[in-house]
Order: C-alpha cells, then sequence, then structure tokens
C-alpha cells in the first residue's frame, strides 16, 4: 500500500512515479540521495510536490557514502577486472540501505527503483535491499510494464502531464550514473566498443593532451589506510575527494574506457571517470609499499579480485565480504605518512613516501658498507635450500 521510491527527479523516475500511482493506486514515498552527483535537488522535490507526494526524503549522504563506503573499499585497492574502481557499484548499497530505513520510518511494505532488467544495478539494490530486511517488497518497473520504446514513455509523460525536456525528447544520446567517485557513461553512441567515445562524453575530466604543461605537486597524509589530510591540511572523506576530484578533472586524471563483464552475463562497454579515486589509489599503494609486510600485502593483493567482484555483484552486505573487510582493515594498522605525487597530462605519478612506520631500511638494502646489518654469505644457504627440490626435479629429469 506504500512504496519507497528512489527518485532522482528526472524524467525517467518522474514517470516511474507516476507509473506506481496509477499502477498499484499506493502511497509513494520519494528518496533523493545527494551522493555529490552534482545535481540540484531542489528540482526533485519541487517534482515529487507536483506529483502529489506527501513525505518527500531529501538527504546529503555524502560524507557516509565516502566514510563508510568509498573509504573502505580503498582499503583494499579494489579494482573490477584490473580497470574498474567500481563508482556506481560502491553506491548502490548506500541508496538500498536508506530506502529500508525510510520505509521502516514511514510503515511502507515495499521499495522501487529505476534500474532496467538488463543490467547489475537492479541486482546491487535489491540484494542489499534483502540483505537488510528479508520481507520487503522490490518493485522494478523497468521489468514489469508494457513500454516497448522511448516514444511510449514520452507519451504515457505527456497523458499525465509530466514535463518532458526538449533534450530528452528523441532518444537518450547515452546512460549516466554520477556520484562522488566517479561518474559512468553507456549506451548508444558507445556501444560499439572500437568507435572512440566522442569528446562530449567525458563530464569530469579534461583531455589529458589539453591540461597544463607545469605539473601540480601534492601531498597526501594517510592514517589507518585512509586520507586524511591534502598538503597538510586535514579534511573529512567527502571534501578529500571532492579536492581531488577538482586536482584529477585540471590534469586529465581518471578516464577509463572499458568492456566489462556484468553480472547478469553481457558484455557492456563504458567510459568512467574517477579523477579522485585515481589519485587515492595510486597514493594509498605507496603508502602500502612503505608499510605493509610483504606477505600482509601478497595476500591482501590476492584476495583483491575477489572483494572487488563481491562490490561488482552487490554482496556488500554478505559475511564473505565482512569476513574480507576485516582482514583488510587489520593490514591497515600500520598504514600512515605522507605520499607526494606528481599529477600531469592524465598521470598521478609518486615522487616520493615517508612514514614513521615504515619498514624501508636503507641500512638493509644500501649497496654500500651496511656495517653488518646484513651478511651477504646468508644468502647462500638461502638459496640453497630454496634450489633443493628444483635440482632433485633436474636430476630425475637427467636421468630421463
Ligand atoms: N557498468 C557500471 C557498473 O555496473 C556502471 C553502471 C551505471 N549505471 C547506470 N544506471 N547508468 O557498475
Ligand atoms: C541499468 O541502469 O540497469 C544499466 C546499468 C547496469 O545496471 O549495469
Amino acid at each position: 500500500k506504500k512504496v519507497v521510491l528512489a527518485y532522482s527527479g528526472g524524467l525517467d523516475t518522474s514517470i516511474i512515479l507516476k507509473w506506481l500511482q496509477v499502477t498499484y493506486g499506493c502511497e509513494v514515498v520519494t528518496f533523493t540521495a545527494d551522493l555529490g552527483q552534482g545535481e540540484e535537488l531542489e528540482p526533485a522535490r519541487r517534482n515529487a510536490e507536483r506529483a502529489g507526494i506527501k513525505e518527500i526524503y531529501i538527504d546529503d549522504l555524502r560524507e557516509e557514502f565516502v566514510g563508510d563506503f568509498v573509504y573502505p573499499m580503498m582499503r583494499a585497492n579494489a579494482l573490477y577486472e584490473g580497470v574498474y574502481l567500481l563508482g556506481t557499484s560502491i553506491a548502490r548499497p548506500l541508496i538500498s540501505k536508506r530506502l529500508i530505513e525510510i520505509a521502516h520510518e514511514t510503515g511502507a511494505d515495499a521499495i522501487a527503483h529505476g534500474a532496467t532488467g538488463k543490467g547489475n544495478d537492479q541486482v546491487r539494490f535489491e540484494l542489499a535491499a534483502y540483505a537488510l530486511d528479508p520481507d520487503i517488497k522490490i518493485i522494478a518497473p523497468w521489468r514489469e510494464w508494457d513500454f516497448k520504446s522511448r516514444t511510449d514513455l514520452i507519451e504515457f509523460a505527456e497523458k499525465h502531464q509530466i514535463q518532458v525536456p526538449k533534450d530528452k525528447r528523441g532518444e537518450a544520446p547515452f546512460s549516466v550514473d554520477a556520484n562522488l567517485l566517479h561518474s559512468s557513461s553507456e549506451g548508444k553512441v558507445l556501444e560499439d566498443p572500437n568507435e572512440e567515445p566522442p569528446a562530449y562524453v567525458f563530464q569530469r575530466t579534461i583531455a589529458p593532451e589539453e591540461a597544463p604543461d607545469t605539473p601540480t605537486y601534492i601531498e597526501i597524509g594517510f592514517e589507518k589506510g585512509d586520507a586524511v589530510t591534502l598538503d597538510g591540511e586535514k579534511l573529512s572523506p567527502a571534501t578529500m575527494l571532492a579536492r581531488l576530484n577538482d586536482l584529477g578533472r585540471d590534469n586529465g586524471i581518471g578516464r577509463v574506457d572499458l568492456v566489462e563483464n556484468r553480472f547478469v552475463g553481457m558484455k557492456s562497454r563504458g567510459i568512467y571517470e574517477t579523477p579522485g579515486g585515481t589519485i587515492l589509489t595510486v597514493a594509498h599503494r605507496a603508502m602500502e609499499s612503505l608499510t605493509l609486510d610483504r606477505e600482509a600485502m601478497h595476500l591482501k593483493d590476492q584476495l583483491m579480485p575477489r572483494y572487488s567482484e563481491l562490490v561488482y555483484y552487490g554482496f556488500w552486505f554478505a559475511p564473505e565480504r565482512e569476513m574480507l573487510q576485516a582482514l583488510i582493515d587489520k593490514s591497515q594498522e600500520h598504514v600512515e605518512g605522507t605520499v607526494r605525487l606528481k599529477l600531469y597530462k592524465g598521470s598521478a605519478i609518486v615522487v616520493g613516501r615517508k612514514s614513521d612506520k615504515s619498514l624501508y631500511s636503507d641500512e638493509l638494502v644500501t649497496f654500500e658498507d651496511d656495517r653488518g646489518a646484513y651478511d651477504q654469505k646468508d644468502a647462500e644457504g638461502f638459496i640453497r635450500l630454496n634450489a633443493l627440490r628444483l635440482r632433485t626435479l633436474a636430476m630425475r629429469r637427467r636421468k630421463g
């Protein structure tokens, strides 16, 4: 009888809102999140009011998003299929969490979202929702309604006095999802994976070839694996990411053009821009290079693809993700210090790193006199024992 809708205020979710009202005859609560997508939220309120909505939720979730979702994920150096920093994937569980909270607050028994039946997002929204409320009902209009084309949708909108912006009359040029971590563009002009994306696709980075000829130097300070200062200034997670996004934008950093495997089975091509997240990942790895034990680092690196897959598939609120998170968080105990980077024409290059918890020993590694810190003769027995199996195998081979 009552449903909470994840509502952007845009054309598609306005159509969904009306469709819920006419199809289910139910009361709709709208929920609009500020995740740093860079859009005005007031139009969402106005459009919801115009649609007769009485309970309108508009929440600024930027700090929670970066502090409780993006930062934990960054401790893992998460990358899906080697390149994707998971900017959309990591936002979905938070949206579901709020949808469920609002459902409980307002006495709603259902939630609704605007993800299509072909994608990952429906899976992420719904897995997270069921994990938090096993009895919740979920309505996914894109999987239910009979509209066959954009034209059908527009016709429905006009019949119900929903304003259709001029540029939305024709086919949408491509599908965008944005938040503080990234923006993604998929579909339409991008569907041929062999075609270079047109320049207008990019929204939060300038082209590397247009970036300044002089490099920008920055210093990021870490505590327990999290970025906490920028050039000595203490910043909250969301402010940090926003600042790094600006620096990344101006230096053309963080563009990715990829073909990825969706959880539902097909491959899709996407253009992602993750300026601040790219800088953070490079810096975090450099901080770890100084402060993590070798085997701790290698173990964590082996688990990273699994962790990333869980985030991508939508298993954020699952025991296996939480178990891996506990391991990753434990590994970050001593990941503190500062990393200096040079931002220049599309790359973030590490130029220095420093830590009170450093395991780096110039005494051990030096080519000069180490005054007895390391006895080179020890290496002989080390190699001999490690070679024992290999020599045994070689002898058998020789015997034939
Ligand atoms: N393919 C990316 C992912 O699955 C981005 C999805 C973007 N979502 C959207 N509704 N446009 O994480
Ligand atoms: C969608 O919006 O459903 C397509 C993108 C995705 O979820 O993978």
